[in-house]
C-alpha cells in the first residue's frame, strides 16, 4: 500500500529515515518529535510545552504512540474533510477545495472514467457578477492547456475573444457589419467515414432539419402541413448536386418551382417561400443566407463565436445566429472528427428560452445532450439561477420536465453564490441538505459548491494569476475613476 501519511511520533531510528521537509521541518529539540511544518510558513512560536498560563495544563508530551503510517484513503475515512480520500480527481488546476485546504483539479472526461460522474455535462449556475465566467474561462484555458478542446458557439458580450487569443485559438465575429458569413445550410467538413451516397444522404436531412426549424422558428412555433413537407422536399432534392446549398437558393426554388408540380404543391411551396422571405430580403437578411466565409478550424484549441454585435438585433435573428452556430460546431465534430470538445453555453437559460418557441430547440439541446457522451463533448451551461428553467413551459408541462432533465443531466453542478430567496427552489432541484444551502449561503465571489456525481461535494475556490485576471476580467472598467 502506498504509504502518504504519519500520525504520531517516529521512532528515533524511523526518524533519522524520514524525508526532510525543507528547514525547519522538524523542529523539536529532542529530535524524538517529527512534526510537518511547511518550508515557507514561519516557525510556530509556541513554546513545545503548550503556553505558560494558570490551568493551562502545561506539560510535555509523555505518551509515545507508535507512529502509524497508513494511505491517504484511510486517513480521508479517519478524518473526514479534513484529509482527501487519495482517489483525488485529476484534470486542469481551479483552485483550493475549502473543505479539505487540498488543491482541486477537475476534467469531466478523467472524472467519467474514474466513475465518479455519469455524464461529461456541467452545470454552473450563480447570480451575476459570481464568478461563473472567470471558473470556466479559467477552467477551459487550463483544459485546453491539457489538449482538451474548446468551443464557445455563442459569446453575447465578446468577453472570450481574449481567451481564445490567450491560448493561440481562434475568434470569429459575426453579425451586422461583419464580414464573416456562417451559411445555415453548411455541411461541414466532409466526415470520412460515410461512403458518397451516405454523405449526401446526410446532408439532405440535415438541409431539411435545419430549414424545419427555421420556419417553424419565423411562423413562431406554427406547425408544417404534409403538403408543405413534399414542397420543401422537392426543391431540397433539385439542389442535391450543387456543392454549396444557401436558404436564398431554397427561397428561389420554393418562389420559382418546377412547372409541372401539381398545383397544390406549388402553392405550399409558395406559402414557406413567405415564411423564407425575411431571410433573403427582410430584417434578417445578409446574416446567414449566403455562402459560409469562415470554416470551422477543428485544430484549434478554442474556436470562439462572437455575437456581441447582434446586440439589438431582433429576436428572431439572435435565435438563427444560435442556430447557425451551434449547427456549425456539432457538423464540424461530429463522425471522425470527433473528438473531447468543451461546449461553453454563456446565458445558457437565454439560449434555451429564445429555443423553445415550440420546444424545438429544446428538444434538439435533449437529443444532443444524449449522444454528448458517444460524442465526446462536454456541455457547459452557464445559468443565473435554477428558476430560469422554470421559466421554459408550464409546471408539469413536457417542455418543463424537459429542461429540468437537462440539468439532472449535468452530473457535475456548481452552485455560485444565490439570492437567498432562491435557495430553497434551488435546494429542491439540486438535493442540497441543511449544511450544503448554508455553504452556499455564504460563498463568497469565485467561491462554489461542486456537487460531483452521486455523492461528492467541495467547496472551491477558484484561484487565478495575476496575469489571466487580466485576461479574464469583464469588470476592467468598473473601478475606473478620471
Ligand atoms: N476567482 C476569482 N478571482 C478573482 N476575481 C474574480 C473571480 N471570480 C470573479 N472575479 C471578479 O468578478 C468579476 C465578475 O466575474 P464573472 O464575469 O465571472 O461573473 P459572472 O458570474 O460570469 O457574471 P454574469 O452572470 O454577469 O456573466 C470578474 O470580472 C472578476 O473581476
Ligand atoms: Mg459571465
Amino acid at each position: 500500500m502506498k504509504q502518504t501519511g504519519v500520525i504520531g511520533r517516529v521512532p528515533a531510528d524511523q526518524s533519522r529515515r524520514m524525508p526532510k521537509h525543507g528547514a525547519g521541518s522538524t523542529s523539536e529539540s529532542d529530535g524524538s518529535s517529527w512534526k510537518l511544518q511547511a518550508p515557507e510558513l514561519p516557525p510556530s512560536k509556541m513554546p513545545a510545552w503548550g503556553w505558560k498560563h494558570q490551568h493551562n495544563l502545561r506539560a510535555p508530551l509523555r505518551v509515545t504512540p507508535p507512529a502509524h503510517r497508513t494511505s491517504s484513503k484511510v486517513l480521508g475515512g479517519a478524518y473526514p474533510f479534513l484529509a482527501e480520500t487519495g482517489d483525488i480527481l485529476t484534470g486542469a488546476y481551479i483552485g483550493e477545495n475549502q473543505l479539505s485546504r487540498a488543491p482541486f483539479c477537475f476534467d469531466p472526461w478523467d472524472a467519467y472514467s474514474a466513475e465518479a460522474v455519469r455524464s461529461h455535462s456541467v452545470a454552473i449556475i450563480g447570480v451575476k457578477g459570481t464568478g461563473k465566467s472567470m471558473l470556466a474561462k479559467s477552467w477551459s484555458s487550463r483544459l485546453a492547456r491539457l489538449g482538451r478542446k474548446i468551443a464557445v458557439p455563442h459569446d453575447p458580450n465578446g468577453e472570450w475573444v481574449k481567451v481564445a487569443e490567450y491560448v493561440g485559438g481562434t475568434s470569429i465575429s459575426v453579425g451586422p457589419g461583419k464580414a464573416a458569413r456562417i451559411n445555415l445550410l453548411d455541411e461541414g467538413p466532409r466526415d470520412p467515414s460515410f461512403s458518397n451516397e451516405d454523405w449526401n444522404q446526410n446532408v439532405l436531412q440535415y438541409r431539411r432539419a435545419t430549414v424545419k426549424t427555421i420556419i417553424r422558428r419565423l411562423r413562431e412555433g406554427g406547425n408544417f402541413e404534409p403538403v408543405e413537407h413534399t414542397a420543401l422536399d422537392i426543391a431540397l432534392d433539385a439542389l442535391r448536386d450543387n456543392s454549396v446549398v444557401t436558404i436564398t437558393q431554397v427561397y428561389a426554388r420554393l418562389a420559382d418551382p418546377d412547372a409541372k408540380l401539381p398545383a397544390e404543391v406549388t402553392e405550399a411551396g409558395r406559402r414557406l417561400a413567405h415564411t423564407l422571405r425575411r431571410m433573403v430580403s427582410g430584417d434578417l437578411t445578409g446574416f446567414f443566407d449566403g455562402p459560409s466565409t469562415v470554416a470551422f478550424d477543428t485544430s484549434a484549441p478554442m474556436m470562439v463565436v462572437d455575437t456581441s454585435a447582434l446586440k439589438g438585433v431582433s429576436p428572431e435573428a439572435q435565435a438563427l445566429a444560435r442556430l447557425a452556430t451551434a449547427n456549425w460546431i456539432r457538423r464540424a465534430s461530429r463522425g471522425a472528427n470527433r473528438e473531447a470538445r468543451v461546449i461553453v453555453h454563456e446565458e445558457a437559460a437565454v439560449e434555451l428560452l429564445n429555443d423553445v418557441t415550440g420546444g424545438d430547440g429544446l428538444a434538439d439541446r435533449v437529443e444532443d445532450e444524449k449522444v454528448a457522451r458517444h460524442l465526446g463533448t462536454s456541455n457547459w451551461y452557464l445559468l443565473h439561477r435554477v428558476a430560469d428553467l422554470d421559466a421554459l413551459g408550464d409546471r408539469n408541462s413536457a417542455l418543463h420536465s424537459r429542461a429540468l432533465g437537462l440539468l439532472a443531466d449535468c452530473e457535475t453542478r456548481i452552485s455560485y453564490a444565490q439570492h437567498t430567496g432562491e435557495i430553497p427552489r434551488s435546494r429542491e432541484i439540486l438535493g442540497w441538505n441543511d449544511t450544503q444551502a448554508d455553504l452556499v449561503r455564504k460563498l463568497h465571489k469565485g467561491e462554489g459548491l461542486w456537487q460531483i456525481g452521486q455523492d461528492r461535494v467541495a467547496k472551491v475556490r477558484n484561484i487565478c494569476t495575476d496575469h489571466e485576471l487580466g485576461v479574464f476580467r469583464t469588470d476592467a472598467l468598473g473601478g475606473a475613476r478620471h
